[in-house]
């Protein structure tokens, strides 16, 4: 086959000759042969004009003339799949990308984590509960999470569900993005009471306050409502874990002459299975789609020069990002050599910061969760040494929902641990709720060390 692939060696099954970590165990492979061959037959999610588009947004961002927010559920859930969450999820996009906009005069590209994050690397394949030992959920794309022996046997039918819940919910947002969504600048739309439990109180006003100036300004201006001036575009990302799932619907377009995932526009690989010599790495170099992996403390600067050579060879911008996740108190030691390994390779990336997983603790009661401090110290750390060393911090990776849940402590009306059983909905980590979200945005806003806004900088 000569097709312009890196590697005439490549193709979407050429992962299965090596060791594939993080894999489920189904007990019948005719049964997942099936599943994955009826996913294929399926129409795809997203089109490849869509993922092209994101790569130049990326690549605009890798230049420093766009900031990305990535953000959404650690895991998503079946039934969370409504109409419901998916508004709330995309109201808190919306709003925080506004406000980042108008702080950082910078375009924002939105990248949810949704439409497709159902699998999840776990720490061990099996947990135990006294007695008894059973296959640890993997997410719902696998298995279900109630501790019972039939809910934890991988099922491949959940893949197909998960493939068509995707679906829904792209429609969904797509629908919602089409149809206007919402007045953005309407004040009951913004749920701001958190603001005056800050100590930036004085300062979150003067944004907000700000932001409806403008697009008041805007609106008068050209005499559209915002949502007709600008399209706001969101995107759909996962992490690239299951290899079934990501392979059935990874397609050759004649007409680019390349390969493309379309499950979702941005795939990324996670920090336990970007080892360069195994089967996820070898999936992922033969897509053409702007892709993403974790790196974080354990990363040696030859793995990651590895990754950067064997992801994207040819140096195309756009292509790749880099996600890293140190943790409040590492990242001041790990983060400077891994940009100086980047700089040796010239290599176009974007790097964003994750100040979630680095950051995962655990209650005295054995609760998950992160202390809201913790998130904004690193990501305050991320900035000034990006800025130090000369390099870009161009966008930010969180794991948050629309919702009022109760995941993650401190924040302005400083939730305890005590807090934590209120309203704890996630399976997986720990989101922030959307107090938390909005606070990250304006803290994000804050970097800017631009002049006061003006309303055209909103256009
Ligand atoms: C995640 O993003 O949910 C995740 C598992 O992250 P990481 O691969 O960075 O641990
Ligand atoms: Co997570």
């Amino acid at each position: 086959m000569s097709r312009s692939v890196p590697g005439s060696d490549w193709h979407p099954a050429s992962w299965q000759k090596l060791d594939a970590a993080q894999q489920p165990n189904y007990p019948d492979a005719a049964d997942l042969d099936r599943a994955i061959g009826d996913l294929s037959r399926l129409p795809p999610i997203v089109t490849s004009w869509e993922v092209d588009a994101l790569k130049a947004h990326i690549a605009k961002a890798q230049r420093g003339e766009a900031f990305v927010l990535q953000g959404g559920d650690c895991a998503e859930s079946f039934d969370y799949c409504t109409s419901e969450s998916i508004v709330a999820k995309l109201k808190i996009l919306l709003q925080m990308s506004l406000v980042m906009l108008y702080g950082l005069k910078k375009p924002v590209v939105r990248i949810g984590r949704m439409a497709g994050q159902y699998a999840k690397p776990r720490s061990a394949d099996i947990e135990t509960r006294g007695e008894q030992a059973l296959p640890s959920y993997r997410g719902d794309l696998v298995n279900r999470s109630p501790f019972t022996p039939a809910d934890r046997i991988p099922d491949p039918q959940l893949i197909l569900r998960g493939y068509e819940r995707a679906a829904l919910t792209l429609n969904f947002v797509r629908s919602l993005i089409d149809g206007g969504f919402a007045d953005l600048h309407h004040p009951e739309y913004w749920d701001l009471d958190w603001v005056g439990h800050s100590k930036m109180a004085e300062k979150y006003r003067q944004i907000v306050s700000s932001i409806s100036t403008s697009l008041d300004f805007l609106e008068h201006a050209s005499g559209r409502a915002f949502h007709q001036t600008q399209k706001a575009d969101i995107y759909a990302a996962h992490e690239g874990l299951h290899l079934g799932y990501e392979q059935a619907q990874t397609r050759y377009l004649e007409r680019r002459k390349q390969w493309y995932n379309l499950t979702t526009h941005f795939p990324w690989i996670g920090m336990r299975t970007a080892n360069v010599d195994g089967a996820h790495v070898e999936y992922f170099r033969g897509i053409a789609n702007p892709i993403g992996v974790k790196i974080g403390a354990g990363t040696s600067r030859t793995q990651l020069q590895d990754l950067i050579r064997v992801l994207n060879p040819n140096n195309e911008p756009g292509r790749l990002t880099l996600i890293h996740r140190f943790g409040a108190k590492t990242i001041e030691e790990g983060l400077p050599d891994l940009i100086r390994a980047v700089r040796e390779t010239g290599a176009p990336v974007l790097w964003v910061c994750d100040p979630m997983h680095g950051n995962t603790e655990s209650t005295a009661d054995g609760t998950k969760t992160r202390r809201f401090g913790n998130i904004t110290d690193e990501l305050e750390s991320a900035f000034r040494i990006h800025d130090e060393m000369g390099s870009y911090l161009g966008g930010v990776h969180l794991e948050l929902t629309g919702e009022n849940v109760t995941e993650c402590t401190g924040g302005a009306r400083g939730l305890t641990d005590g807090d934590l059983a209120r309203a704890y909905k996630s399976m997986v980590d720990p989101r922030l709720n959307y107090e938390q979200a909005m606070e990250i945005a304006m803290m994000i806003a804050g970097q800017s060390r631009g002049k006061g806004p003006r309303p055209q900088d909103l256009i």
